[in-house]
């Protein structure tokens, strides 16, 4: 594996493999590397011929300084993880390098209704400073396929309908939600769960696998208001429990009506925030 920490020489080796031919797929993350990003790498060396992984806590994203700074950053194991599953490059950027004085990065796009709901409720500015990492970096990549996962839906469909504003030739693929053994989806954040939490914290799958089970006996509604009773136990603090329709993001009214409904989930647990989700119908 290769590492670039500046963006002229990591678009210098990028264009010679572009001239070879090669189909470069790109995997964005922040860092702090387990078998949900390592799916998406694997998935990504399967479709294409150059495998690009970024890592970049991105400042723009986080609407909590305390957040920003407990990001978990383990460049080390991160590069042993990536070399294991044969990433072909990594590219790990200082913030002046995907942000340099003088360089407007800001995105103007309207994500509408999409943005307002869910993680745009709870956490304002964060699809703002998402969508304009991910512009910055696919246009220092310029790969042919971007992978990103399901486990954040929201982040997904906002990221996809930036590339039909932008009229871009990227193809977005969704990679499926990898899961610890008793459920709990993966995620960075994990780690910084108590023993105690962790082990409760598989209430978030399982009470979106019994919503899945109920979808014919109860209306959304009821689903949801029964979750949110689920989700609130001791020092846990469920932020939504929201039905949505998987295309629109907006909520679900009765099941009949969409073809694509899915369960979206946010919980404070303990001092740990956690998002979880699942589809319902499709
Ligand atoms: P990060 O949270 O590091 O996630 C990077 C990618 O890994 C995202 O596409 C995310 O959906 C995917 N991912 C995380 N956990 C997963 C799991 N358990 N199973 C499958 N995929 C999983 O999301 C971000 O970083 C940032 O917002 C980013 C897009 C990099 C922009 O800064």
């Amino acid at each position: 594996m290769i590492l670039f920490k500046k963006v002229e020489q990591l678009q210098t080796y990028i264009a010679a493999q572009k001239e070879k031919k090669q189909k470069v797929g790109f995997v964005p993350t922040m860092g702090a590397l387990h078998n949900g990003h390592l799916s998406l790498i694997q998935q990504a060396k399967a479709e294409n011929d150059l495998v690009v992984c970024s890592i970049f806590v991105n400042p723009t994203q986080f609407n909590d300084a305390s957040d920003l700074e407990k990001y978990p950053r383990t460049a080390a194991k991160d590069i042993q993880l990536l070399t294991s599953v044969s990433c072909d490059v990594l590219f790990m950027p200082p913030v002046e390098e995907v942000y340099p004085k003088g360089l407007d990065t800001t995105l103007e796009l309207d994500f509408g209704d999409l943005a307002t709901v869910m993680e745009g409720k709870f956490r304002p500015g964060h699809f703002d400073g998402m969508a304009q990492v991910v512009n910055r970096l696919l246009n220092i990549v310029l790969p042919h396929n971007l992978y990103m996962g399901q486990k954040d839906f929201q982040q997904l469909t906002i990221v996809r309908s930036m590339l039909r504003q932008l009229d871009s030739e990227i193809n977005l693929v969704m990679c499926p939600i990898v899961r610890e053994e008793d459920g709990l989806a993966m995620s960075s954040r994990n780690v910084r769960l108590t023993p105690e939490h962790r082990k409760l914290a598989l209430v978030l799958s399982q009470t979106l696998k019994k919503a899945k089970e109920l979808i014919d006996k109860k209306t959304p509604e009821e689903i949801q208001k029964w979750a949110m009773e689920e989700l609130a136990i001791a020092d846990f603090k469920p932020e939504y429990f929201d039905i949505i329709d998987g295309i629109t993001l907006q909520a679900v009214d009765d099941f009949q009506g969409t073809d694509f409904a899915v369960a979206c989930t946010a919980v404070w647990v303990g001092e740990v925030r956690l998002i979880d989700n699942m589809v319902l119908k499709s």
